[in-house]
């Protein structure tokens, strides 16, 4: 199997068309990804133009066919800005390859994902934050996903959790997504189109990436992956205010908000911090989720008030919203040897899952 160094240096004869210069000297070979006998690589040059595109690709399966390399799938891309750039500094861009290097391959899926991006394309985002983890943004999100997909609204749904991924298990979704010529389909799963880091790391191990990192692996959430057309597209934040909140802030500055908080004073006085981030980013709060708000005994049905009492209520007043619902403590009661099971998502026939289908219709008139 050749590495990514050898594969650069076999491509070394390949030219810029309008610059002339070795495209591996400009670092503009990227995304090398190597299987076997099968390479996938993308190419940059100053302008896309198929007649280059083609050429190059037959020029780059000629010369990786000398290696024995049998199967090579090239995308060609157009230089960006950043590219540009770095080209008139006379910088190769080896910061951004070495970046670009990671599981998600793939380069800009033509218009669609920037479209997808743009306050224009009428998909209505809603980003779920909270300011500590562990209080059920993911399980808000999966929920509220699902309940939308119920009403028949075509959603996607973007783990933006990038370290701690855990939209995939939770859903109970096994398969992997399609990845083809560096276009991602999304994995659909109760109706609800999903991306995950999780789907591109093995064996579970940790993700290590550094900030800006992960700010292209989001980007590449939405411009590589085929979302086809979408009502809705939710994303689970990480907890806190961090990098990842702040790159969907500004990738995203029309999406709206949703904060998830415990009824704990103090879970809800960190979620404060989440919210008032929101609100000085100018995302517009749709209002609070409080989760494991009680807990309902089965058989007397009195509400224990467990984790204490009115935390999400206080926490939409200080930030001038609206509690959106009050979730009790309690687990989906499906089982894993059902098709439909998932740890996480609570069918619509039980009280938990009418709350969300009750959310996701009060959703739908804040938009
Ligand atoms: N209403 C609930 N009743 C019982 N368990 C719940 C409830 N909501 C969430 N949980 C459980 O609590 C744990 C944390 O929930 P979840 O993963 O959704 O939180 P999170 O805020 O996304 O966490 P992280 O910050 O780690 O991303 C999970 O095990 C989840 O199954
Ligand atoms: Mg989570």
């Amino acid at each position: 199997m050749l590495s990514k160094e050898q594969i650069l240096e076999i491509l070394q004869p390949l030219q810029e068309p309008q610059i002339g210069q070795s495209l591996t000297e400009l670092g503009w070979i990227r995304d090398i990804m190597v299987k076997e006998h099968h390479v996938a690589l993308s190419m940059v040059t100053l302008e896309n133009r198929p007649e280059d595109a083609t050429a190059l690709t037959d020029a780059a399966r000629n010369l990786l066919a000398q290696h024995g390399v049998k199967d090579v799938h090239v995308r060609t891309r157009a230089a960006s800005e950043h590219d540009r750039e770095s080209l008139n500094t006379g910088q190769g861009d080896n910061q951004a390859q070495e970046q670009d290097e990671v599981l998600v391959k793939g380069h800009a899926a033509g218009l669609d994902g920037h479209e997808l991006l743009s306050p224009e394309s009428g998909v209505r985002y809603i980003a779920v934050a909270s300011g500590k983890g562990g209080v059920g943004k993911s399980t808000v999100t999966v929920n509220l996903a699902a309940a939308l997909a119920r009403q028949g609204k075509k959603v996607g749904l973007i783990d933006a959790d990038i370290y701690g991924f855990s939209v995939p298990d939770m859903m109970g979704i096994e398969e992997y997504p399609v990845v083809e010529d560096g276009v991602i389909q999304p994995v659909e799963r109760f109706g609800v189109k999903v991306m995950s880091m999780g789907f591109f790391i093995r064996e579970n191990n940790p993700v290590i990436w550094r900030g800006p990192m992960l700010g292209r692996m989001l980007r590449q959430f939405f411009t590589d992956v085929q979302w086809g057309e979408l009502d809705y597209m939710l994303l689970d934040l990480p907890p806190g205010t961090g990098d990842v909140a702040l790159d969907v802030h500004q990738m995203l500055p029309q999406s709206k908000e949703i904060i998830v908080t415990t009824p704990h004073a103090t879970a809800a006085f960190v979620a404060a911090r989440a919210g008032a981030m929101a609100i000085q980013t100018e995302h517009e709060l749709l209002g609070v989720v409080e989760n494991m708000a009680y807990y309902e005994c089965g058989s007397c049905g009195e509400k224990d008030y467990v984790f204490g009492r009115g935390g999400g209520g206080r926490l939409a007043e200080s930030l001038h919203t609206v509690l959106l619902a009050q979730i009790p403590l309690g687990a989906p009661d499906n089982h894993p040897s059902e098709p439909d099971f998932s740890p996480s998502v609570y069918k619509s026939e039980t009280p938990i899952g009418a709350i969300y289908d009750e959310v996701a219709r009060n959703i739908e008139s804040k938009f």
